[in-house]
């Protein structure tokens, strides 16, 4: 299977909703439901950070895509580099595809001078925590039903 990573933009983001929508069936507490909300929230991640959307074809479908984000203030105080989503379709997964996203959008923060990354994942979303261990990101604490995950450079 060839994975090609290029620039994600507006004009994907009717296929990004349909992908989300795929991706969280099974995982509905961890994401937003009516096609409105989902709609307004993909919107929000497009503009926090246009240069940090990734997309993931395999021929001419959208296989996944992930949002960075390298001006995220955290709770913290820290300004920090942040994945605010990472999404891949399910009959795409266990293929690698998440990795090379993630590569994509760490490379990019870190070309932003950002040598903390942060992002929040579902207290029972194993296969994702396991993914981000994977990556050498390690569990930090718990709020409400997230938990901060953090990687060092
Ligand atoms: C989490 C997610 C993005 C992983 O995508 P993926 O393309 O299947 O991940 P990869 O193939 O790149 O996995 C790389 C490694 O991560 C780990 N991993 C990934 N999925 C895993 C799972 N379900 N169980 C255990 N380990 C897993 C493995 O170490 C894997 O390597 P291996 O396949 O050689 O064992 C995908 O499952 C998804 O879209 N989930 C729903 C949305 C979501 O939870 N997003 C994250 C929000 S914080």
């Amino acid at each position: 299977m060839e994975v090609r990573i290029r620039r994600g933009s507006r004009q994907d983001l009717p296929a990004f909703l349909e992908a989300y929508r795929e991706a969280y069936r099974g995982l509905e507490e961890y994401s937003y439901r009516s096609r409105r909300r989902i709609k307004a929230y993909l919107h929000w991640l497009i503009t926090r950070d246009r240069e940090g959307v990734f997309v993931a074809e395999v021929g001419d479908s959208l296989a996944g895509f992930i949002c960075a984000d390298s001006n995220w203030v955290s709770d913290t105080g820290e300004t920090v580099g942040a994945i605010h989503e990472l999404v891949v379709r399910p009959e795409y997964r266990r293929r690698g595809v998440a990795r090379r996203l993630m590569e994509a959008g760490m490379e990019y923060l870190r070309s932003r001078g950002r040598r903390v990354i942060e992002l929040w994942v579902g207290v029972d979303n194993h296969s994702a925590r396991r993914f981000y261990e994977s990556l050498g990101f390690r569990a930090g604490d718990v709020v409400g039903k997230w938990r901060r995950m953090l990687k060092t450079f």
